[in-house]
């Protein structure tokens, strides 16, 4: 597996979004600052979403503002068409949707069925390619739902079809809430491998059981090469309870530089940058190799 795979850093919105300490807008501007210094290019940096569901993501216009002329790509999560004319007034290049595989989750997430979000994004897709901005479409518990249990990897197939089809680039497969294991990750893969195409998949795996890398490995496996991870592992899900972030971007870093995979990226720099975060939150990162690298 001696090739190439674009890590999605998604630390500033997946991990802040559900940490207990707020983070002020001028520090979400220096924290994406520092991932982009250690060579992470692309950044999911906010949310254009409900202040009221998520308060911590408030300021994400300012957030995008502070970024969008380094060099790199930086994405925001756009829930519905006022989502979307926010992230276009501040010449965002690329948005999210989000939909997820499971009812449970949808209902709790953004409050409609998983039908109801789709024709909610149908306006947004159609809107952003009008305007020349590109769509990465979530799916989320794509292995589990806090709400319904088991999801079947039909549901996962049918809902990223869907995003795929109404011109989404890339479908990323949310492990919402940790708790695949590799047998169950590399099945769902070939299952929604068989209606997108590999190349334009991405795996989005939270890691509360200690099993994303895992995952990750047999998803690569499976031919998969694009992997969100979260600086130090920061974050959860809001409407996920139990669940922890995404999996840390340094234990994504440290095990594809070791597997000869170059990532570009300077730990020692993306350490420094997670451990500035971390003390603003108020907790040491939870990613195995900022703890490894930290004790030295
Ligand atoms: P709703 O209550 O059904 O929507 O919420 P509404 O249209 O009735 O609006 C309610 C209020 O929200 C109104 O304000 C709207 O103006 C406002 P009020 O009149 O009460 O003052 N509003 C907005 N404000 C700012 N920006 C907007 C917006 N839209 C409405 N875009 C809604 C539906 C989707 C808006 C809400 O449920 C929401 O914002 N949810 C956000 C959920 C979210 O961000 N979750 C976390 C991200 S998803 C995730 O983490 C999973 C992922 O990482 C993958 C994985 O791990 O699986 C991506
Ligand atoms: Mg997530």
């Amino acid at each position: 597996m001696s090739d190439q795979v674009r890590i999605v850093e998604v630390g500033p919105r997946d991990g802040l979004q559900n940490e207990k300490t707020p983070v002020s807008v001028e520090d979400r501007i220096a924290f994406v600052k520092a991932l982009v210094g250690a060579g992470l290019h692309t950044v999911e940096v906010g949310s254009f979403v409900s202040p009221k569901a998520i308060p911590k993501m408030m300021g994400s216009d300012q957030v995008f503002l502070g970024v969008r002329d380094l060099p790199g790509e930086f994405h925001v999560l756009v829930p519905n068409e006022k989502g979307y004319e926010g992230a276009k007034a501040v010449g965002a290049k690329v948005i999210a949707v989000f939909a997820s595989a499971s009812e449970g989750f949808s209902r709790a997430n953004i409050n409609c069925s998983v039908a109801e979000s789709i024709e909610r994004f149908k306006p947004v897709i159609e809107r952003a390619r009008a305007d020349g901005i590109r769509v990465r479409g979530y799916v989320s518990c794509v292995l589990g739902c806090p709400y319904d249990g088991d999801v079947a990897p039909q549901a996962v197939v049918d809902v990223s079809k869907t995003l795929f089809d109404l011109g989404c680039y890339e479908v990323s497969l949310g492990d919402t809430i940790g708790v695949g294991t590799p047998s169950k990750a590399r099945q769902m893969l070939r299952a929604v491998a068989g209606s997108v195409p590999m190349p334009k998949l991405a795996m989005h795996f939270h890691d509360t059981y200690g099993q994303a890398l895992a995952n990750l490995y047999a998803g690569m496996e499976e031919g998969c090469r694009v992997v969100d991870s979260a600086a130090g592992g920061l974050g959860g899900c809001p409407y996920a309870p139990g669940a922890t972030g995404n999996v840390g971007t340094e234990d994504v870093v440290y095990m594809l530089e070791g597997m000869g995979i170059a990532t570009g990226v300077d730990m020692n720099k993306l350490i420094a940058a997670t451990n500035t975060i971390s003390a603003l939150i108020g907790r040491p990162p939870v990613s195995r190799v900022a703890s490894a690298l930290n004790a030295k």
